[in-house]
């Protein structure tokens, strides 16, 4: 066994709540190492549906530990009601969950600091989730960001909280915000956050890090995706930070030496939610049937989601970034009743082709991608249990995307269930997982 990072490909909400969900039965920890409640992982067990925002999806496996890694920033109204959830559901979140003591803190303000810089005339919108990550991380950057260790001390909390809300009042004048801050209200409920957090606080890092060397297993799962990573994705149209792979061992305070395996989990289309350039975009009725089939909506704004035909060249890039040694194909099922399947194979730019991603959003937008089309397979998939049983085409297809991204696919999954997954056998994936 090993200590694996499993993580977006492309620009998120690619499957990696049911891939992780899955797998941590494997696995002592899952640790999660950055974004916040801009997350939706979505998790089917039976009849039962969870969206998980903050906690990693291992804490639906009784008896794995669940690490809220320094690269979080959490919101503790967000993650008070998030373990309420799953409390009520009958996990036992209180004995399960860690957060780090150096994981920053969301606060109200940092929501208003966003509409503010999204709603800007002459800006373009980013089209966050409204979650107040950005500005977070702004504080965090800044060196002014509280972290748990703060907001848990009985000590210092005040001073820092009452810094940080006056620099959010002068914003707040400067930019004529109408919305009524109460910032004692504010600094009061998270006192009374921080009588039913503290428990869970405590140095992850040295946590996980021990656990590694006393021959624990420890999953890595990624939020967002590659592709919204602060350094290398289609910035600024991205979160604020580090969703590639490299992201794990800042994120959760672990050695790089410390990985064995980095997991790339891919649509076998590609969607997008929120603005920014997206070479395979489609509409009309191919993208109506994904969007439909695939249920393709936020799982935490419920925003349709932009949808798209695979994209190899994008691909290619998130594999180089991140050094993926296999990758999970996703939702092959919603893709069952196409009569042809296009897959983007190049990208030309004013006529000429070119390698590697653009760096600035206006080349990414004029780039026209290059298809190859594959026929459909026009049966089900979904379900199907090896791939001795996939329709012939469906195999086609897969193979033409291992062989053109160059990155073996280790698992297909075939519906939104446990059960509707298939890892292939002998794969170098299949062999991490031990
Ligand atoms: P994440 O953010 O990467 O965890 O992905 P999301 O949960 O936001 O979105 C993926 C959606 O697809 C969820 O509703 C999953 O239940 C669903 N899903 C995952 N894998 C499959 C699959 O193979 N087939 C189908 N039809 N749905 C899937
Ligand atoms: P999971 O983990 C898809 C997108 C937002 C927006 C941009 C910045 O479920 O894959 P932010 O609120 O982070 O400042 O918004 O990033 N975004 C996501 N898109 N899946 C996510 O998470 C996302 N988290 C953020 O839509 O375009
Ligand atoms: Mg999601």
């Amino acid at each position: 066994m090993a200590n694996l990072i499993v993580l977006g490909a492309q620009w998120g909400d690619e499957g990696k709540g049911k891939i992780v969900d899955l797998f941590s039965d494997r696995f002592d920890l899952v640790v999660r190492y950055q974004g916040g409640h801009n997350a939706g992982h979505t998790v089917y067990i039976g009849q039962k549906k969870f969206v998980l925002k903050l906690i990693p999806s291992g804490i639906l496996r009784p008896g794995v530990k669940a690490v809220i890694g320094n690269g979080v920033v959490v919101d503790p109204a967000a993650l008070m009601q998030e373990i309420e959830t799953l409390e009520t559901a009958g996990v036992d979140v209180r004995s399960q969950l860690l957060i780090s003591n150096r994981a920053h803190v969301i606060f109200p303000f940092h929501r208003m600091v966003e509409k503010v810089s999204e709603a800007r005339q002459g800006r373009t919108a980013i089209g966050t989730t409204a979650r107040g990550i950005g500005p977070c991380y702004e504080d965090k950057i800044g060196r002014r960001g509280i972290r748990m260790a703060d907001l848990v001390s009985p000590q210092g909390f005040e001073t820092l909280y009452r810094n940080l809300s006056e620099d959010k009042m002068i914003l707040a004048r400067a930019f004529s915000v109408s919305e009524a801050i109460d910032f004692d209200l504010i600094l009061e409920q998270y006192r009374q956050y921080t009588e039913r957090l503290r428990p869970l606080v405590c140095d992850t890092s040295s946590y996980v890090t021990q656990a590694m060397r006393a021959g624990k297993n420890v999953l890595f799962e990624g939020a967002q995706g590659t592709m919204l990573d602060i350094d290398h994705g289609t910035y600024p149209f991205v979160t604020s930070s580090n969703a590639s792979a490299g992201g794990a061992c800042t994120g959760a305070g672990i050695p790089p030496t410390a990985i064995n395996g980095i997991i790339g989990v891919s649509k076998a289309y590609i969607t997008r939610v929120g603005a920014g350039p997206f070479p395979s975009e489609i509409e009309g009725p191919a993208a109506d049937h994904i969007r439909k089939v695939g249920n393709e909506f936020g799982s935490v704004t419920g925003r349709p989601r932009r949808c798209g035909w695979f994209d190899v060249p994008l691909l290619h890039y998130t594999a180089l970034i991140n050094g993926f040694d296999s990758l999970i194909i996703t939702k092959l099922d919603v893709l069952d009743g196409l009569d042809e399947i296009p897959v983007c194979v190049a990208y030309e730019v004013d006529g000429q082709r070119v390698s590697g991603m653009p760096a600035t959003n206006d080349e990414v937008a004029r780039i026209r991608p290059v298809y190859e089309s594959l026929p459909g397979w026009k049966t089900s998939t979904k379900g199907v249990a090896s791939l001795e049983h996939m329709p012939p085409h469906a195999i086609d297809y897969l193979k033409f995307l291992e062989e053109k991204t160059g990155v073996e696919i280790g698992c297909v999954s075939n519906g939104p269930e446990r059960n509707e997954t298939i890892v292939v056998p002998g794969s170098r994936l299949a062999r991490l997982l031990g």
